[in-house]
């Protein structure tokens, strides 16, 4: 906005000084800025490399304990967006480390989580007292407001990218949590009760869906790279997508949770998928295979090389395009699901 000192004209500049100490502001200086033609991000692409990020990960797991930590997490920070802990406008995401024999404390909190596991064996996520134990690949929930703790009882070093709705709930001024006073809360059902309950597809008729979250918090890889496979073997790519699942819920098949949606990727190879954008901001973790993604265009536009574990960003309405060499698996987390909710998601398909 053009102060009263820069302004070119006088009569308005002395109009906004005298406006200005009623903490009033011209909308007319700044409605450009507010509404524009196309979609306006801060976010900008960005990749983080596992192996550039794995030993400081490492290395922190020799300075603190999850204990003392509560989470022991490397923030993914989009690079113009430091030191506000998001990786894109809307959301967080981060890369957790646990050892053998640590509890990461039960606590909850407003913010949804989702776990996307990528390396090692035998830690468990509780929720809610019900404990899933994670292999590579898995896909877990912990709802807005559920109660979750973290142990490892097997060895090995645990990895696994935290991605959360933060800066969503931020928006709107409800992040809020408390912690349990044990560190873990307390066994009501036995490991993995949800997948008996609601992972063969069967709904109990009195059981009406109350919660916006799905009661299946854990999708398991073993299940989720066959169901990929069949269909990557039935049909031509989507032009633009490749193979894409989304994980539902399965009581009202709508997303995971009410504010992240959530997607498992079958490229093949080969494949140079046609330019996409859409407005919703997406987070992507490489599970299988190598290869690229094109994103932005013309004097802004940066091809990000990626491989098995690496993250990367792509923020709304940045086209972008993949190109692979041999198979890929890719997995991400966006915002779609709130944006659709408020009538906001467009998308944008190029020939
Ligand atoms: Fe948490």
């Amino acid at each position: 906005m053009d102060t009263p000192e820069n302004s070119p004209n006088p009569e308005l500049a002395e109009f906004y000084s005298r406006i200005d100490k009623q903490e009033l502001a011209p909308l007319w200086e700044v409605i450009h800025r507010l509404v524009a033609p196309k979609p306006i991000t801060r976010a900008v692409p960005h990749l983080w490399q596992y192996e550039q990020v794995r030993p400081f990960l490492m290395e922190s797991g020799t300075i603190i304990s999850a204990k003392e930590a509560e989470r022991r997490v490397l923030i993914l920070e989009n690079p113009v967006l430091r030191g506000e802990a998001r990786t894109a406008d809307t959301l967080y995401a981060g890369l957790q480390l646990i050892l053998p024999g640590e509890v990461a404390p039960a606590h909850r909190h407003t913010p949804a989580a989702l776990r996307f596991i990528l390396e090692g064996e035998g830690a468990y996520t509780a929720v809610d007292g019900e404990r899933t134990y994670m292999s590579v690949g898995d896909f877990i929930l912990t709802p807005s407001w559920s109660w979750h703790d973290h142990g490892h009882e097997g060895v090995g070093a645990m990895v696994w990218l935290d991605g959360l709705d933060i800066p969503q709930a931020h928006f709107f001024g409800a992040t809020f949590g408390e912690n349990y006073p044990e560190e873990r809360y307390p066994t009501t059902r036995p490991p993995e009760t949800c997948n008996a309950r609601y992972g063969a597809n069967l709904r109990a008729v009195d059981d009406e869906p109350t919660d916006p979250a799905s009661p299946l918090f854990s999708y398991p890889y073993s299940q989720t790279r066959p169901a990929l496979e069949q269909l990557c073997a039935s049909r031509k790519p989507n032009p633009w997508h490749g193979y894409k699942l989304e994980y539902r819920n399965p009581m009202d098949g709508g997303s995971v949770m009410p504010t992240i949606s959530a997607f498992l990727h079958g490229l093949p190879q080969n494949f140079q998928s046609q330019r996409y954008q859409t407005t919703e901001h997406q987070i992507f973790s490489v599970v299988e295979g190598t290869g690229r993604t094109v994103v932005g265009e013309g004097e802004n536009q940066t091809e990000i090389e990626w491989g098995p574990r690496d993250h990367f960003v792509i923020p709304g309405w940045y086209p972008y395009a993949h190109e692979t060499e041999g198979e890929v698996v890719l997995f991400s987390f966006s915002d779609q699901v709130s944006q659709k909710k408020l009538g906001l998601w467009r998308e944008q398909r190029h020939d």
